[in-house]
């Protein structure tokens, strides 16, 4: 049943992910209430990201209470891991970091995220334009199956840029596949569909179409567990890539991947099933892993549970 309502979530968020491109430097401060002004010229890569603050952050299904009280700061220009046992909540708390969580019928925020200083659930924020800003890759790799690569990538830009000339659009499509490590597997055949590419092609492809519209905060959930451990190494590696231009949150089930791919490391918990799941410890992801202060992050991460 998750999984259906997951699938459910995930196109509808596919489609409301998607937004305008702007040039990250010609933005020196985000109104999350109106799209951003459009990049005139080539679009910017590397630069400073954004942060993100979680503030007193509780979240609700109805009446089940999923996750309790999480204060946490999300490094800019850091790869940020949220690890836990199943169930402790770390989807949920991940997609309350770009509005996705209140697309589930009766779900319900309490607290503060704040992106740069605006809190993303202000009364007057476009949850859309939030999408825009801190786009989300998923568990399992979604392009949209008949679209062709080139498309697939320029979607969130079409959308919202019907106007954008196709010499623009080209060199953005070309730039975010370069991004993604897949331009040079894929440039003979930018007309074919998307869903003709291999598992981890695809999942480049859709870190490509979340990167063309230029988000200051990429969000991942799980992005290599449908993925063999060659496409996991080359997502990995593209992860350190994309660090210099974007803020990065990443779920995994992977402690491997964690310590290897991640910067700083957080640690969910649920003390009993049916509580909810809270944040245990946030540190350095060296000092998760080699010595945490809490003790159930220390059976955690050496495999006594979970
Ligand atoms: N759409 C939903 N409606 C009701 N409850 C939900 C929904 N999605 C998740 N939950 C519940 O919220 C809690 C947290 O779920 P969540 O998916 O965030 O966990 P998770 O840490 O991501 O787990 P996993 O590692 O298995 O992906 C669980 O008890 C789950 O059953
Ligand atoms: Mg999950």
């Amino acid at each position: 049943m998750e999984e259906s309502s997951d699938e459910v979530t995930e196109s509808t968020a596919s489609r409301e992910q998607v937004g305008s491109s702007s040039d990250r430097r010609a933005r020196p401060s985000i109104d999350l209430t109106k799209p951003p002004v459009r990049s005139r010229g080539p679009a910017q890569a590397g630069g400073p990201a954004k942060g993100v603050e979680a503030v007193d952050v509780d979240l609700y299904y109805g009446a089940f209470h999923a996750v309790k009280s999480v204060n946490l700061t999300i490094a800019p220009n850091k790869v940020t891991a949220l690890i836990g046992s199943s169930g402790c909540g770390k989807t949920t708390f991940l997609r309350s970091i770009n509005r996705m969580h209140e697309l589930n019928p009766g779900a319900r925020v309490e607290g503060r995220i704040v992106l740069d200083g605006s809190d993303i659930y202000a009364p007057d924020v476009d949850p859309v334009e939030v999408r825009r800003q801190v786009g989300m890759v998923f568990q399992t790799p979604n392009p949209f199956p008949t679209m062709s690569i080139y498309d697939n990538v320029a979607a969130g830009l079409k959308l919202n840029s019907s106007r954008m000339k196709k010499p623009q659009l080209d060199e953005i499509v070309e730039r975010s596949l370069q991004g993604a490590n897949l331009w040079a597997e894929v440039k003979d055949r930018l007309d074919k569909p998307g869903a003709g590419l291999s598992g981890g092609q695809q999942q480049r492809l859709c870190i490509a179409r979340a990167t063309a519209v230029e988000p200051d905060v990429l969000l991942m959930d799980e992005p290599c567990s449908a993925l063999d451990p060659v496409a996991t190494l080359a997502i990995e590696d593209l992860i350190q890539e994309l660090k210099a231009s974007y803020t990065i949150v990443i779920v995994t089930h992977n402690m491997q991947q964690a310590s290897r791919a991640s910067d700083v490391t957080a640690f969910f918990n649920l003390e009993t099933s049916g509580d909810p799941g809270r944040l245990v410890e946030v540190d350095e992801t060296t000092k998760i892993f080699s010595n945490p202060s809490k003790k159930a992050t220390e059976d955690y991460v050496s495999g006594r549970f979970g």
